[in-house]
């Protein structure tokens, strides 16, 4: 018995800081579920962890500096009394593997995205005092064998890793150097492991991967992406399906009709165009023309009429324009996004356009960004007005930061706030639109 209590004393604390995208966010779900057989339990404060791990991010520089100056913050706690383990793992530590302890001889784990894993052991050896990396990257085969399942935390909404890795190679971007191939998850495991959430009281789930919509079509046998919505959709109890992201040039004709098909699909699609100009789409290795990508919007428009776009732009690319940069601004015009993800263009190690010659100024980029922005500030508020006087379904999240108010999503994926009795969390239900912001609308219970 006193054992017992003194190993509940004990349990050691676990503090994660996340720093990517939604893909990094499921792989911190996945440490945490991994740590708890070495008997790490999870904290909000990294003063009172034992092991400390940085799930990193490389896609702009910003990000990277993030860590960076993270890192300068933890120092002093590794200089403090108290042994405390510090590790950092996601896409920075796949690029730089043990070169980061050269860089910040104070940490004493470095695990890259095809090691996760390995992470129990490799804390086991970081607890005894060893220091240890790892960044091989794992054929797919291997891989295909460890996607993790779900580690039976219950919640409303859930992500499902379906796919990972990138092979699209557009000449900016990082991922495809430190996700490696793409790969996808066998779809039986997919579908028992949301069979499962859904008798655990999830409801919605989203299927998360690089480029979602190339799932499959490298494993014979497997069905596509089209077809493994469809197969979701048949799981009892799962009432919303998301997923995120698409590559407008694999966005199938047959992947369109389910959502005119799929009720329980959400009236959402993330497509990032990057650009509006074909001049530019060319040098980013898009694969695609803006003609190309306003008619895929247009069948996805006439599959669900009131289906919200939403986006990612990248402005001041090399080479990019006045010209170039107003394709952009005529493009969200056409599309109408309900929101956007706007960045200036980052150079990143080992990428194609690193080397193209960048003729415009800081200035320059920071001033077509903010144009942008304003743009999009018009054209999501128009979106969220059109709304009003509409009921919407929304599933309910949580308590809203105004008392007496709740949140949920709409199918389109906005936040709605509303009167009503927090026991409604988990709940689809029935909200009078009444009034439209930049970034939410304001909702009536019905
Ligand atoms: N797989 C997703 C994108 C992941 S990265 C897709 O293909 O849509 C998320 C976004 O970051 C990209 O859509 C792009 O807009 C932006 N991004 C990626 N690399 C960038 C870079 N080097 N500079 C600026 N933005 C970048
Ligand atoms: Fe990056 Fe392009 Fe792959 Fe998206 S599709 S992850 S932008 S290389
Ligand atoms: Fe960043 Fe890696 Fe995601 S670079 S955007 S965390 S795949």
């Amino acid at each position: 018995m006193v054992l017992e209590g003194l190993s509940v004393n004990s349990a050691k604390k676990l503090y994660i800081e996340t720093f990517g995208c939604q893909m990094n966010v499921n792989d911190s779900e996945t440490m945490v579920s991994l740590l708890k057989e070495l008997a790490y339990e999870p904290t909000d404060s990294p003063s009172s962890a034992d092991l400390i791990i940085l799930n990193t991010c490389c896609i702009r520089a910003k990000a990277e500096q993030k860590v960076y100056s993270e890192l300068g913050r933890l120092k002093d706690l590794k200089r403090g009394g108290r042994r405390v383990i510090l590790g950092v793992g996601g896409c920075i530590a796949q690029q730089m593997g043990d070169r980061l302890f050269k860089r910040v001889p104070y940490l004493d784990l470095v695990f890259g995205t095809h090691s996760l894993h390995l992470l129990p052991e490799m804390v086991r050896a970081a607890e005894r005092g060893e220091r240890v990396s790892r960044n091989d990257f794992l054929d797919s085969e291997t891989r295909r064998d460890l996607f993790p399942r779900w580690d039976a935390q219950s919640g409303i909404s859930r992500f499902v890793t379906v796919m990972q890795g990138c092979d699209n190679f557009c000449s900016y971007c990082i991922v495809p150097y430190v996700r490696g191939r793409e790969v996808s998850r066998r779809s039986a495991e997919i579908l028992r492991d949301i069979r499962e959430m859904a008798e655990a009281g999830v409801r919605e789930v989203t299927l998360l991967g690089q480029n979602v919509n190339s799932y499959g079509l490298k494993s014979p046998g497997e069905p596509d992406f089209a077809g493994l919505l469809r197969s979701v959709a048949e799981i009892d109890g799962i009432e919303r399906i998301r997923f995120t992201t698409s590559h407008p040039k694999d966005m199938s004709s047959s992947l369109i009709d389910c959502f005119s098909d799929l009720e329980k699909l959400c009236g959402h699609i993330h497509l990032p165009a990057q650009s509006g100009s074909d001049r530019i789409l060319e040098r980013m290795n898009r694969g695609y023309t803006r003609r190309e990508y306003l008619e895929k919007i247009a069948a996805l428009k006439q599959a669900r009429p009131d289906i919200a776009v939403t986006g990612d732009m990248i402005v001041g690319f090399p080479g990019e324009t006045e010209d170039d940069f107003s394709q952009t601004l005529s493009l969200m015009e056409e599309v109408g996004y309900a929101d956007l993800f706007s960045f200036v263009f980052s150079a990143r190690r080992e990428t194609a356009a690193a080397k193209y010659p960048d003729g415009l100024t800081r200035r320059e980029k920071e001033e077509r960004l903010s144009r942008l922005q304003k743009c999009q500030d018009r054209l999501s508020l128009a979106r969220n007005e059109s709304l009003v006087g509409t009921c919407q379904e929304v599933l309910v999240e949580g308590e809203s930061r105004r008392s007496g108010q709740i949140f949920g999503r709409t199918g389109g994926n906005r936040i709605v706030n509303f009167a009503a009795d927090p026991a409604l969390m988990g709940r689809i239900v029935s909200v009078r639109i009444v009034r439209a912001f930049r970034n939410s609308l304001l909702g009536e219970l019905l």
